[in-house]
Parts: structure tokens; sequence; C-alpha cells
């Protein structure tokens, strides 16, 4: 809409401006076949003056110089241009008749003037008639010459229709004087130039005559000075034509007495244009133009002189009225184009009075709806203030009741701990109770560690404890730390290493505070870096800020998901890589950072490792007198050096039972082979061990690490029952349970998922994955145990409702609907082949797309019983069938497909006790009574 709008904005401009061409209404094309005499010139003159009168004409003019070829090519061209019409004034009549022909038959109007062509060919000929004016010359010479004497002529271009004519009207005319002798004929091309040249070379012979008649006013002047310069006071009688008013022209030369006269030869410039126009604009117009002619001699010449005077004065005059025409006619169009800009300034100054009202408006009402937007949003703001106190209340009192309970916790732990310690330095125990013992141990220990970390967290963050640094160099400090870590790094073939470049290395920190934060740090690269990894604690100084000093912790280990960086101080959050961590410590290493005036940042590259970088401030203006130690030795912070050391101990016991672990009783490993066989899919080390453990006694036992190694070893061994955790890193139970469910090999398979999420939208998206039991954390191992035995006791049910005997096939209403599908496919398919005796176990895998372990498997599962007994059972069933509707033996036994009718009897005779014929023949008598 604006675009359309702003182009004709500026197309108004433009024409107000003037800018736009204006385009001729006609173009008129005028070949001339010279141009530079006097006579030419003035017809020149008249034409354009005439042309004033039509501002919208083009005039195109063209002069060939005297030579017809030349005017013949400029006619050529002049016609390609399509002008509207062609004046053209032939320069010989022969060489340019064609071309003024075809311009004729081209349909653009042509006038011919003056000269003409020999066909005639012309829309208009405007001209004096040169038969008329050659006679006039010649009944006046005889006149003069009283009927007697001598004559001679200086003709114009020979080939010209104006020296033909005047040459015939000028013989014609001393016809009646037959003492009028014709003498000598010179040819001066209408040039004064050539007739003095050609009259000096014929002097003798023109001195001879009376009387010259040169054909134009030029000759005869150039004729008279080749024969005064000869024979000086001659008294011959000279007549020319044309009589043009000017100094150097006929008019003068007849008043002068060079000439005895002269024949008023009119230039018709004004009639050619005025009868062009006629022919453009459609105005009837003559075709025939003829001028008149007079004889001018020195009877008339003073009056004809007065009235050329007259004229060139009125011609003069109507020049001046012209050139004030044309100069009123500019002030006129700049006064048009001044009031054009200014009509449109005003039209654009309207419009963009109404552009600038409507956005006004439109702001007016933006800003109204953001005023009101506005208040909204503060509204909200309070709102959200008012619900963050209420958060930051419940927080506070959650963060409490942590604490308290936190409190609570330590002491039973601490009383669970000591007689453990004891218990296992008792010898006497049997193995078993010791890994019970140590797992009881490093569990309680793991919880008085988090108990420890929530305080820390508490008194940092929540109470804002007392920063208490001292000087110290820290470089110093840290190697302490790096010691206390090798052993751990050393097990983990971890290439761990401090480096520093630090010139100074004193700085103001609090100890305890210091070695929480490093201890933290280290422990997650530990936790997160696989074995052969890097692990550097670096210290350095950057050149652009000298006064902040930089410790970093980088490892080469998986990295952070770029969505979890943002959230990693954040208490209690728990991203995609640190699913088992409480979110505690990166947010007491950001609470420590915040109390040393520092901060800390993480960078991270998924597969590539992380760099956790704290930058604290040198020196000690930054720090209150109250957040200085005093110069006593510290009597220990509030996160004493023994919970260091714990976590420590217990990050190395971690790391150690952290790896996967072996199968717990591995079927292949020699143990008996029990009935059942289960998988356990279980991230977390120790509770996999301590299922596998206890399931172990019962059942053998499978076990994967996370959902898709799960899924790999239930296609592997299709276990008779699934555990699964729910919440692991990677896939969750839930999905790998509906992946199994829907793969028809394992959707037999029951699936228990066991996990801590216990609410009932978590139980209910369990079960609607198909799960057959929902078991939640803490679980009684008994029962899980008895709940197992039931799912398979469950199965075993099932077994009997689909039992291989074919005529009790029923379907069970607990069966899935994948099962009930797979045994409708598979009795079709018999069906369809059961006369063809070659149909088999392959045949049946390759048409229901299983590898024979796996129908066997799923058949046994379902059937109880092997693909072959179920195909044979399937064969008699039929046979049985057909018997009863009385069909031949032999012809039974091939139709349901058996080989022969003897294989036939065996199998039916072991089937139902009896032969088929035996079995007929009790049918048919039951049907007889
Ligand atoms: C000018 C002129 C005139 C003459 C006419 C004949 O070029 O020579 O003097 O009358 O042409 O066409």
């Amino acid at each position: 809409m604006r675009k359309p709008l702003m182009m004709l904005l500026l197309a108004l401009c433009a024409h107000a401006c003037g800018l736009v061409d204006k385009k001729p209404v006609y173009r008129i094309a005028f070949s001339q076949c010279v141009g530079d005499d006097a006579w030419r010139q003035t017809m020149l003159e008249e034409m354009r003056r005439e042309l004033s009168f039509y501002p919208d004409v083009e005039f195109i003019y063209r002069d060939a110089n005297n030579s017809s070829d030349r005017q013949i090519q400029q006619l050529h061209e002049l016609l390609g241009m399509e002008p509207d019409l062609i004046i053209v004034s032939p320069n010989e009549a022969e060489p340019l008749t064609p071309v003024v022909d075809e311009i004729f038959r081209s349909e653009i109007p042509v006038i011919v003037t003056d000269r003409k062509t020999s066909s005639g060919l012309y829309h208009a000929y405007v001209g004096a008639d040169n038969y008329e004016v050659g006679y006039l010359a010649g009944q006046y010479l005889a006149n003069k010459l009283h009927g007697k004497g001598v004559i001679s002529e200086v003709t114009g271009l020979p080939g010209s229709s104006a020296a033909i004519e005047r040459q015939k009207g000028f013989h014609a005319a001393l016809k009646p004087f037959p003492n009028v002798v014709l003498h000598e004929q010179i040819n001066g091309q209408w040039l004064i130039g050539e007739a003095k040249r050609q009259a000096a070379q014929r002097v003798d012979a023109l001195a001879a005559s009376d009387a010259i008649f040169a054909y134009n006013d030029q000759m005869a002047l150039g004729t008279y000075e080749a024969l005064q310069e000869a024979i000086p006071d001659n008294d011959i009688k000279i007549v020319g034509v044309d009589a043009l008013p000017g100094d150097r022209n006929g008019l003068q030369f007849v008043a002068d007495r060079m000439l005895d006269a002269s024949m008023l030869y009119p230039t018709g410039g004004k009639e050619c244009i005025q009868t062009a126009m006629a022919i453009l604009q459609d105005r009837p117009y003559q075709r025939e133009n003829i001028l008149g002619s007079v004889v001018v001699d020195s009877t008339n010449v003073k009056l004809m002189k007065l009235q050329a005077d007259k004229i060139i004065d009125q011609q003069a005059d109507i020049d001046k009225q012209q050139q004030l025409f044309v100069e009123q006619q500019r002030i006129f169009s700049d006064q048009q184009r001044v009031l054009n800009i200014l009509v449109v300034s005003l039209v654009l100054a309207i419009v963009f009075a109404g552009i600038s009202f409507y956005s006004l408006k439109a702001n007016w009402d933006k800003n109204k709806q953001l005023e009101h937007q506005n208040q909204e949003i503060l509204g909200q703001q309070q709102r959200i203030l008012e619900m963050t106190k209420a958060v930051e209340g419940a927080t506070e009192a959650k963060i409490n009741f942590f604490t308290n309970i936190s409190h609570e916790f330590k002491t039973p732990l601490s009383l669970m701990i000591v007689p453990i310690e004891e218990l296992l330095g008792n010898g006497k125990l049997p193995e078993s109770t010791h890994r019970s013992l140590r797992l009881i141990k490093k569990n309680a220990l793991i919880l008085q560690h988090l108990v420890s970390q929530l305080i820390d967290l508490r008194r940092v963050g929540y109470e804002k404890l007392q920063l208490k640094a001292k000087e110290g160099n820290v470089t110093l400090f840290c190697s302490q730390v790096v010691q206390a870590f090798r052993p751990l790094a050393q097990r983990k073939s971890i290439n761990f290493r401090l480096e520093s470049d630090l010139r100074q290395a004193l700085l103001w920190f609090d100890e305890d505070l210091m070695e929480k934060l490093l201890y933290n740090l280290l422990s997650n690269a530990f936790k997160f870096t696989p074995a052969e990894g890097e692990i550097v604690l670096r210290l350095r100084e950057l050149h652009a800020k000298p006064n902040e000093i930089e410790i970093q912790v980088i490892d080469t280990g998986e990295g952070i998901a770029d969505a979890d960086i943002v959230h990693l101080f954040e208490p209690f959050y728990q991203g995609e890589n640190h699913v088992r961590g409480t979110g505690i410590g990166l947010s007491l290493c950001k609470e420590i950072t915040a109390l040393h005036h520092g901060r800390i940042t993480v960078q991270s590259q998924q597969g590539q490792g992380t760099t956790a970088t704290v930058t604290l401030p040198r020196g000690h203006r930054h720090l209150q007198t109250e957040e200085k130690a005093t110069t006593q030795p510290t009597t220990g912070s509030a996160i004493g050096p023994r919970e260091t050391a714990t976590h420590l101990s217990l990050l190395t016991h971690e790391m150690e039972t952290g790896e996967p672990m072996p199968m717990a009783v591995n079927p292949a490993d020699g143990s008996p082979v029990k009935e059942h066989s289960i998988l356990i899919v279980e991230d977390h080390p120790d509770m996999r061990q301590f299922l596998a453990e206890k399931m172990s006694a019962h059942f053998t036992v499978y076990t994967a690490a996370h959902a898709r190694a799960g899924f790999d070893m239930a296609h592997e061994q299709l276990p008779d029952l699934i555990i699964s955790d729910v919440l692991m890193p990677g896939e969750l139970g839930t999905a790998l349970a509906e992946k199994l469910k829907a793969d028809i090999r394992t959707a037999t398979i029951p699936i228990i998922l066991l996990t801590a999420r216990g609410t009932d939208e978590q139980v209910a998206t369990g079960l609607s994955v198909l799960a057959d039991a929902y078991v939640t954390k803490p679980f009684n191992v008994d029962h899980l145990i008895a709940q197992v035995n039931n799912l398979l006791e469950n199965r075993k049910l099932l077994h009997r409702h689909y039992s291989c005997d074919v005529a009790e096939f029923q379907p069970a209403s607990t069966l899935s609907v994948v099962d009930r599908r797979f045994l409708n496919e598979l009795a079709a398919l018999i069906e369809e082949n059961i006369a063809n005796s070659e149909m088999n176990v392959d045949y049946l895998c390759e048409r229901l797309a299983l590898s024979r372990i796996q129908l066997y498997r799923k058949v046994k599962s379902l059937l109880d019983c092997s693909v072959n007994d179920y195909i044979t059972a399937r064969r008699l069933r039929k046979a049985a069938v057909m018997l009863q509707q009385g069909e031949a033996i032999n012809s039974v036994a091939y139709q349901t497909g058996f080989s022969s009718p003897a294989y036939f009897s065996t199998a039916f005779k072991n089937k139902y006790g009896m032969s088929p014929s035996l079995f007929k023949k009790n049918v048919v008598a039951a049907g007889n009574t």
C-alpha cells in the first residue's frame, strides 16, 4: 500500500517540477537541395517563423549541399525516422523521382516545393510557376529590344525542373519575335561563382549579345561582374530571377542598375508549413499552391523595395513578438511549474499530515495499550514479589526443616557407623555378612556427608556465615589438596597435576572454606572423568587483570549439556549428567566464592571436558575487618576438616565401587542353572549388586547398567522377567518397558518397574506403558521376590490356558494384545498350510520374521510346548474333525499334511489313544445312537 503511494507522489513531484519530457505532437522533416544561398535561407526563416506558431511540432532539417546523391541518401534516412510529413525541394528532377515516389507510396504525406520531380507524385506542391517566370522574362526582354536583337542565356542546373521550365517559358515568349536571336548559352549551376567563371571564359560570345537572361539573380550578378571586368561600361541588359530583398540580392541589384530587371520568385516557406499543418491536422488544403510572380525593374523597384523593407520590418516585429511570446511562455511555464510544485507540496503536506495524524493516533493508542500493559505488569510484578516472598518463606522453612532434620540425623548416623565399624573388625563373621556391613557403612557415610553438606549450605548461603580470611600461600595450599587426591588419581589412572604460573602466591582466603570449595570441584571432576583422562588444578593470573587470580579445575570428562550449565549453581538442581548428584556441592561452591568476593563460572563441551573457574581478588582491601581472621590460630571453622576427610574417603570408596558391576551370579560361570531367569536393569551399582545378590538365590540373574544395555540383554537372553529402575541417565525405565512391550519378541516378558518415584501419577505412567507391576523404593526384598514369583506363576497359568492341546485352546483375557495377535497369526498360518507336509519351523520363522530360537521361546513361553508339537497338534485336531465328517482316512491323512497314512495312524493313535479307523467307527456309532 505504501509503495504505490510513494510512486504516485514521486510521479506528481516529477510532473510538477517539469522533469517529465513533453512529446511532440508532430514531426515534420524538410529535405533542402542546397541551403547556403540567401534565397534558401529566406525560405528556411519563413518556415521557422511559421512553425513558431506550432510549438508541438518537431522540425527535422537536412541540407543536401547541391548533391542529388546526398539528397537521395538523406531522404532514405528521413523515411526510416518515420516522421509525420516530409517536405522536399528536389535538387534534380530525374534522380530524385524514385525516392520521392517511395515516400509518397509509404503513406507519409510529402510536399514538393520550388523544384519538382518528373513523376509529379506528391500530396501538395508549393512554389511559383517557373514556365511563367521564364515567359515573363522573355516578354520583358523582347519588349526592351523592341522585337530585335541578340540574347544569350545563363541557365541553372540542367536537370532541375526550375531550369527546364524557365527555359521552356522563355523560349515560348520569344517565339513571336523572329528578329530576336538566341545566341550563347552557358550553364551557371544556379551559383554566382560558377556563372562568373563561365561568363569570363565566354566573354567574347556574351559581349556580342544585346541582352542576357540569367535564370537567377545570383548568376545574373556573376555574369554582370565578369562582363564589367572584361568590358567596362558595356550596355548589355541583364535580367535575373528571384527579386529577393536584402543587400546582395536581386532587388538591390535592380535598384543599383546592375540588373535591368528581376522576375519575383517567392520562396513559399510560410505556405509550405501552412499546407503541411493543414494536411497533418486533417484540414482542407490545396494540392497545387502556385505563388504569383511579377517583373521588378526600374519602374517599380522602389515600391517593391519599400514593400520588402516594410515586410522585413514587420517580420522583425513578428520575430520580436515571437521572442516576447517565447519569453512569456517561459515565464508562464516557470510560474506554472512553481504553481504545480506548490499544489503538489500542498497535497503532500496534506497527505503527510494525514499520515502523521494517523501515526500519532496509532502511537497514542499504542501508548495507552502500553500503559495498560505496564499497569498489568506492575500488578504482576507485585504479585510475583509477594509470591517470591512466600516461596522464600517456604524455602526458608524447608531449609530449616532440612537443617534441623539433618542435625537430628547426625547422632543416629554416628551411632550406626561406630557399631558397624566394630562389627567389621570381627574376623569371625562370614564374608557375605562383611559385604553387607560394608554396604551399610558406605551408605551411612554417604548420608552423613549429605547431611554435612546440607548444613554447610545452610550456614554459608542462608545464615551468611562470616568469612575468616587470612593471608596465605595459595599455591602451597593447593598442592596439599592435590596430594590428598593423588591416591584416587592413581587408582583411577587419571593424569592429575597442579599447574601454577603465579608470580605472587599470597592471597587472602578462608582455608576451611577454600578446602571445601576445591574438594567439591575436584570430586566432581573425578566423578565424571574416565580412566586415562586428565584433571588439572591450575592457578594463573591474567595480564589484563593483575588484581585477580584464577583457580581452575580442568577435566577431560564427559562434559555437561548446555541446558544444564545455566542451572549448575542452583541448589538441588539435577541435570542429565548429574542425575545422581544432590545439587548441593556446586551451590555451596558458589556461596563460598561469593563470601570471598569472587566469581565462579563453568565452561563445558560435551564429550570434551569441563573447566570450572574461580576468580578471586588479591589483597585485602575488599574485605571488611570482620571478614578477616584474628591472628590467633583458627579454632576450626564451621566446616571441620573431619568432614572433608570423610568426603574424600567416601569419594574414593564410591569411585572404587562405582564401576559397572560384573554379573552377580553369571549363568555361564558354572553355578547351577535355575528354572527361571530374570534381568535387572539398574544404574546404581550398589543397588544393582544388592538386587542381584538377593535374586540370585532363586533365579538366574542378568544385569544391565542402563536402559539401552537392558534392551539388548532382553533380546539376547529372553529372560522370564525383567526388573527395571525408572530414573536412569539416558533412557528412562518406562521408555524401555514401552519398547519391550511393543516388540513381539519380548512382549510376553513381565516387567516390574522399580523406583523412588512414588506418586499416583508416576505409578499410572508406569502402568500405562504395560509394566506388569510397579514397586516403589524403599521396598522389602521378600515382597519383591514374592511379586516376581507371582508374576511367573501367572505366566504358568497362562501356559495352561494356551496349552498345545488346541481342542482346549481358549483366548485368555489376561493375555496382552500383542501376544494374542501373535497366537492368532501363528494359528492362521498353520491352518493356511495344513495340507502342506513341507510346512515346518523354518517356514514359520520366515513368514513370521522371527529367528528359530525366538519362535521357540515365544511358543514355549505362551503355549508351553515346542513349535513342531504345536503344528502336529493342529494337524491332528483338523484330522479328527474331518474324520467326524466321514471323510476317508487316506484322504484325511494327505489333507492334513501327513506324508503317509501310516505315519498319520501312529501320530493319531498317540494323541487320541485309538487308530483313525476305530475313531471313525466310534464316532459313526455315537452318531447313530
Ligand atoms: C536558389 C535558387 C534560386 C532559384 C531557385 C530555383 O537555390 O537557385 O535562386 O530561383 O533556386 O530552384
